[in-house]
């Protein structure tokens, strides 16, 4: 390991729990911060733990401070944060939407902070076993003060085996519009069905079901968060909704020919 790094974790929920795992074992050292009283995991995982980030920062030296709260309460939290305090230190954030998160970090923190906006595009299920050929997407937001640090966190990620995507939040945002938003809506969509597993599950089908499992795992909140702070959501939901009701006209039309045969 090129540097170890004090990392606070603010946000120690799945995602953050998820993150810290894999942080501690590659020998960094990680300190919990959260809302919810979360000492006796963090103690399972080897991460120290407070409920307040002054306490945090009585007692460590922090190199990085990683944001990974939910989209709807990072704005509340980071408002709420002694950011004052932090010295020079890099700021993080692990947030799903990356236009609407740069701008926080820039609104909000001190200009001597350094700032890595970053989406790791898999998640507790996706990355239980490697996180190896998973996209890591990032955007050098502010780096003056430490470039080295910041490589040495951007490195964490290039180790596990990542494929590591530098790209602007804006192209970010576009493309997960798209992708992500689209698979999370997909399988909401599928969970309303209530679909199953049967005796003859075709390729195809378990596929679908896979898409179910993965995103009703997820918090609804996070979902909301996807479609509230990502500026093309809202219209890739529109395009859904028109795609569908083109499928089902073209059918009808169909069928209405083969009846005049
Ligand atoms: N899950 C994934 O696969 C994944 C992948 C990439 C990025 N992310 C991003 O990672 C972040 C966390 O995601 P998540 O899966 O852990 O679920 P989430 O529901 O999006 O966020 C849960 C976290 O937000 C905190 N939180 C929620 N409301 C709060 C409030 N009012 N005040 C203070 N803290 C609040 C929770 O704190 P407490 O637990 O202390 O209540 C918990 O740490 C999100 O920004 C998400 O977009 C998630």
């Amino acid at each position: 390991m090129a540097r170890p790094l004090t990392v606070v974790i603010v946000g120690f929920g799945n995602f953050g729990q998820f993150l810290a795992k894999a942080f501690v074992r590659c020998g960094h050292k990680v300190i919990g911060c959260s809302r919810s009283d979360y000492t006796d995991v963090a103690r399972q995982l080897g991460c120290g733990y407070e409920r307040d980030l002054d306490r945090v920062l009585d007692r460590y030296r922090v190199d990085v401070l990683l944001l990974a709260t939910s989209i709807l309460s990072t704005e509340s939290v980071i408002r709420k944060m002694p950011v004052d305090r932090l010295g020079d230190c890099l700021v993080v954030d692990v947030l799903s939407v990356k236009t609407y998160a740069r701008d926080l970090l820039l609104r909000y923190m001190p200009p001597q902070t350094d700032l890595l906006a970053t989406h790791p595009m898999f998640g507790p299920e996706s990355g239980k076993h490697s996180w190896h050929g998973l996209p890591f997407v990032y955007e050098r937001v502010r780096v003056q003060r430490d470039p080295e640090r910041c490589e040495a966190f951007i490195d964490i990620f290039r180790q596990q085996g990542c494929a590591m995507v530098e790209m602007s939040c804006a192209d970010h945002d576009h493309y997960a519009a798209s992708t992500q938003f689209i698979t999370h809506t997909t399988g909401r969509m599928l969970a309303e069905l209530d679909i199953r597993s049967t005796p003859i599950n075709t390729k195809g089908f378990e596929s679908l079901l896979a898409v179910v499992e993965t995103t009703v795992r997820d918090s609804f909140e996070l979902y909301y968060g996807l479609y509230r702070y990502n500026p093309n959501a809202h219209e890739e939901l529109e395009k859904m909704q028109r795609a569908l009701e083109n499928v089902k006209r073209k059918l009808e039309e169909y069928d209405a020919r083969q009846s005049q045969r």
